[in-house]
């Protein structure tokens, strides 16, 4: 078969305001080739501040949701040009997958299938992730005698338990889907003919949310794994204060409803944002 145009190598779709992103190499498993990995930026940064997406679903054309970094294109054949081409490289993946975690817009993994190595960078840096139950997931790197690098250590320690995170590290053995959202690494698994309807429901429900209290959420979150108690009270509070800041009208707006109107309860949903006055 003929080399895959860089520009292929990623898919996009966008209906009702979400844009599904596709690893689009299937023939090779879609692992992460630098082409791919260029594409996959340039394709993130374009639908960042597009007002057509709300949110955004990584998910793998084929087989394989992404068998990780590509042996030949990204480690053998870059190693072998010497260590600038391999750092540039790991810029490349590295850079997406740092664009995807701190995205302005709310994210979803679609686990449909393969999950190895390098792969679990962008699923960490998607906010949710829902896998198929048949989906495998695995840290492979100790197969072929390498640590789980490009960050793959970091995530596993991050998501599931230690005595997991070690087996699942020393092990090379795989994880399907229902094992990994036991485990934490996904929020949860689903039938694989129910996958793209269960994500597609959680994207409606994120939609009706407030987008800038989306964003500061997601990134509080993420940020305050790492701080003590103290300094992510603070951090939460100028969060907020910032926020206000740009969009002061959104709780006031869902008070009024909640308070005045009665039209809504923010214990069962969200309020109305087309009521929003700019
Ligand atoms: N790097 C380079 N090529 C790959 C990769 C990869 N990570 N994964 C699959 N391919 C290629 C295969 O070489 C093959 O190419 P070919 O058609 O030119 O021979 C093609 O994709 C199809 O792969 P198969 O192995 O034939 O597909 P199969 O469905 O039988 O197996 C599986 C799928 C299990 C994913 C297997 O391809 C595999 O083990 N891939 C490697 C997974 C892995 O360990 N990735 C690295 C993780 S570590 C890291 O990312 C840092």
């Amino acid at each position: 078969m003929a080399e895959r145009a860089p520009e292929d190598t990623v898919a996009v779709a966008i209906e009702d305001r979400i844009a599904c992103v596709r690893f689009n190499r299937p023939e090779k498993r879609n692992c992460m080739s630098p082409d791919l990995n260029r594409r996959m930026l340039e394709v993130l940064v374009d639908l960042e501040f597009r007002d057509d997406v709300g949110v955004v679903v990584l998910g793998g054309e084929g087989t394989a949701w992404s068998a990780g970094m590509d042996l030949k294109e990204y480690f053998r054949e870059n190693e072998e040009k010497g260590l600038w081409a391999t750092r540039r490289a790991q810029r490349e993946a590295y850079s997406w997958w740092e664009r995807l975690r701190w995205y302005e817009k709310p994210t979803i993994a679609m686990v449909n299938g393969w999950c190895f190595g390098g792969a679990y960078g962008p699923l960490f840096a998607c906010d949710l992730a829902v896998a198929a139950e048949d989906a495998q997931f695995g840290l492979s790197e100790i197969n072929w005698g390498i640590l789980p690098g490009g960050g793959a250590s970091k995530v596993i320690a991050e998501l599931t338990g230690f005595r997991n995170a070690m087996y699942h590290a020393m092990m090379g053995e795989n994880v399907d889907g229902r094992k990994a959202a036991e485990w934490g690494l996904v929020n949860e698994a689903v039938p694989a003919d129910r996958l793209e309807a269960r994500v597609r429901e959680i994207a409606g429900v994120l939609l009706g949310k407030n987008p800038h209290a989306l964003r500061a959420t997601k990134w509080a979150v993420r940020r305050v794994r790492e701080m003590t108690y103290d300094n992510a009270e603070d951090y939460l509070i100028r969060a907020q204060e910032a926020a206000n800041s740009f969009d002061a009208e959104g709780r006031k707006e869902a008070t009024r409803q909640f308070i005045d109107d009665k039209t809504f309860k923010p214990g069962l949903g969200a309020y109305d944002l087309n009521k929003t006055r700019d």
